[in-house]
């Protein structure tokens, strides 16, 4: 399986460019990140396993399918929130953890400031909502923490994603797939990604 997903569709491209202009007001912004995060939901959940399930129309007796799969969601707080929505609209019976990571604006380091998990992750599939992968750190932190409850078959869903930051989570943990949008050119010296959209959460949130 590929690690590392590149999504490409233009409307994902469309509603990216109004999330990296920086004329875009906090409603616009909250709309497109909507829309990109159930483009790359979408792929991230490509492979579900399903079942057949007969089904009767109004007319005939048919086959359907029914997603079988047992996936948990884990949005990273704050701007992990923004990517929720979508990702329960298509999947509303999988259980939500969540966890609260804020980086310190000198150092970059993620700092921990809350996390309530869902019971009994043994053999969940983890799907780990964050928009912005800049330097790693929070993404790294996030699913060490899920790992050690048993979640498999990790998956992280990034809006926009620098190098820096793919290479830290690819070198820690082979086996975990990033689905992102854009694979930006680099981290400024403050950490922040560069072309990037500046900061994800003050700007959908309107902080
Ligand atoms: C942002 C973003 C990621 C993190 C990425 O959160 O949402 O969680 O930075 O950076 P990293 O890869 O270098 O760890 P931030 O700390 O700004 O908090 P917020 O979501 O509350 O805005
Ligand atoms: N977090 C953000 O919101 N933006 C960046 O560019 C890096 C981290």
């Amino acid at each position: 399986m590929k690690k590392l997903i590149r999504v490409d569709h233009p409307l994902l491209h469309h509603s990216l460019s109004f999330l990296r202009d920086a004329n875009t007001a906090t409603e616009v912004f909250q709309h497109h990140a909507a829309i990109v995060s159930q483009i790359l939901i979408l792929e991230a959940t490509r492979d579900l396993a399903v079942r057949e399930r007969d089904v009767i129309t109004p007319l005939a007796q048919t086959k359907g399918q029914s997603v079988q799969e047992n996936v948990v969601l884990v949005p990273v707080l704050r701007a992990g929130i923004s990517m929720l929505l979508s990702a329960r609209a298509f999947l509303p019976w999988a259980p939500v953890g969540f966890i609260g990571l804020e980086r310190d604006e000198h150092t970059a380091i993620a700092r921990a400031y809350y996390q309530k998990f869902p019971t009994r992750l043994e053999n969940k599939r983890l799907i780990v909502l964050d928009p912005m992968l800049a330097t790693g750190g929070s993404l790294i932190d996030t699913i060490v923490k899920l790992e050690a409850q048993g979640v498999h078959d990790t998956r992280a869903v990034c809006i926009v994603a620098a190098p820096e930051g793919i290479a830290a989570v690819q070198e820690r943990f082979p086996h975990v797939s990033i689905y992102t949008a854009a694979i930006d050119s680099h981290l400024n010296e403050m950490k922040y990604i560069v072309p990037g959209l500046g900061d994800f959460g003050d700007r959908y949130f309107g902080t």
